[in-house]
């Protein structure tokens, strides 16, 4: 049985995804690496130094600076980012969202996060949405980016429950795989082309239903 539901945060509970896109864009174009949402797609769900070594290999780069200067671009991809949440509010909650945390509520079951971002707690509290997770593991506690399991499974261990009875919810395609990697139930929010992985999809998170999927398993 299925005790909890355990979420990704960008691109699932809000559409910061397009924010993290449009920084790294922005940085990109900095760089003198411009890149497309295909592209972009490999990104999502990646820790911060892990996209921007994706970015430097795309641009053949990656040996163009030191540590301290990647560090110093992953801080500018930050500041850009932080400038386009410094606005969001529970306006920014995703269609449905809402809903479906409050009948995963009403059917007994656990809530967390596993979220990749340093941003993750700034966000969910902008969102007004903190008081519906039992846990939140966020980056600055993980060693492993996603496609590693470790932030779903530090998730579950967080929650007391068994990795195979929590469902994990992502947009991205390396969440699906951290999630299966973890041994959970994988739900993808988004198109067939990147979520074909996933156990169970819906197109948008208006369509997330909890009697649904626990209904496709
Ligand atoms: C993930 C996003 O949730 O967090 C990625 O999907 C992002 O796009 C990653 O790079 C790290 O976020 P942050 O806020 O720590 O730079
Ligand atoms: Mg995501």
């Amino acid at each position: 049985t299925i005790e909890a539901v355990i979420f990704d945060l960008d691109g699932v509970i809000t559409d910061t995804a397009e924010y993290h896109y449009l920084a790294w864009k922005q940085l990109g174009e900095e760089l003198d690496i411009p890149f497309d949402r295909e592209f972009n797609e490999t990104l999502k769900g990646v820790s911060r130094t892990d996209s921007l070594e994706r970015i430097l290999i795309l641009g053949g780069k990656q040996d163009a600076f030191t540590a301290q200067e990647k560090e110093a671009l992953a801080t500018k991809k930050n500041d850009h980012y932080v400038t386009l949440i410094q606005h969001i509010s529970e306006q920014d909650l995703l269609p449905g969202i809402i809903a479906f945390l409050d009948e995963i509520r009403a059917t007994g079951l656990k809530i967390g996060m596993a979220s990749a971002s340093k941003n993750a707690l700034t966000v969910v509290e902008a969102l007004g949405v903190r008081h519906y997770f039992d846990d939140i593991v966020d980056a600055a506690t993980v060693a492993q980016s996603k496609p590693h399991p470790e932030v779903f499974l530090r998730a579950a261990e967080a929650l007391g429950v068994a990795p195979e009875r929590c469902i994990g919810v992502e947009d991205a395609a390396a969440g699906i795989t951290a999630i299966h990697a973890a041994g959970m139930y994988a739900v993808g929010v988004g198109p067939e082309t990147t979520l074909h992985e996933a156990d169970y999809r819906v197109d948008s998170t208006d369509l997330l239903s909890l009697e649904q999927i626990l209904a496709s398993r």
